[in-house]
């Protein structure tokens, strides 16, 4: 299994260096440290943590021409033809397809606790200070304005219109940054959250100021 790790670190790895900084091999690296981190203390098989937490963002909606469903399919098909055993391979996939969030006003899928530890240590890396550099990375890889007091969040309602918002990116704090914390649902991630909110609360509150002197 050893070989099988390393063979999929190594394609991940080559896929996502060029990537931009809010989804490149750094953000994938990092949420395999958190995922096994989480699994240090909250349990689950780590060998499914570690090979979804590499796989989780291999075929992304927001990079394959907006399909939902390719991520799975494509982790599913990498790992058989790696001969990774069939059961493993439907796992990792099944928590690829949780692992996204889809806006403030759709409810998380239930997964097994591998999944569980998979996206909340995802989405502990889109806070706090690595999430604010993270945001503003993916704002100006989109040419979005730093802010625009004249347009409000959105607490989206479906995926479909959370995957098509184009706003400035000081929303996406309240349309998902600021949500995550409430969203954690291992105790680890839950305690590791509460901090990189301050921190960001503690951001957004300094931005304001500057902006309105
Ligand atoms: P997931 O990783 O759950 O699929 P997203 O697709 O919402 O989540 O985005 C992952 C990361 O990409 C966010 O945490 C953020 O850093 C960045 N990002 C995505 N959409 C935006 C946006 N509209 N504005 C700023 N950053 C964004
Ligand atoms: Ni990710």
């Amino acid at each position: 299994m050893q070989a099988l790790l390393a063979q999929v670190e190594n394609l991940v790895k080559a896929k996502f260096t060029d990537m931009e900084g809010s989804h490149d091999w750094f953000h994938i690296d990092r949420v395999r440290k958190n995922a096994l981190h989480l699994q240090r203390s909250e349990g689950g098989d780590p060998l499914l943590i570690e090979l979804a937490a590499l796989l989780h963002d291999y075929s992304d909606h927001k990079y394959n021409g907006g399909d939902f469903d390719k991520g799975v399919q494509e982790v599913s098909a990498l790992l058989l033809k790696l001969n990774a055993p069939q059961a493993l391979a439907n796992s990792v996939a099944q928590i690829v397809g949780i692992v996204s969030y889809k806006g403030a006003g759709v409810a998380d899928e239930q997964t097994s606790l591998e999944g569980r530890i998979v996206r909340d240590a995802d989405r502990l890396d889109a806070i706090g200070a690595v999430g604010i550099a993270r945001a503003f990375s993916y704002g100006g890889s989109k040419q979005r304005a730093l802010y625009n007091p004249n347009i409000s969040p959105t607490l989206h309602q479906s995926k479909e219109a959370y995957a098509q918002d184009k706003g400035h990116t000081i929303n996406h704090f309240y349309e998902k940054l600021l949500l995550l914390k409430d969203r954690m649902e291992t105790s680890t991630a839950k305690q590791m959250a509460a901090q990189r909110h301050l921190f960001m609360e503690t951001f957004l509150a300094q931005f304001m100021q500057e902006w309105n002197p």
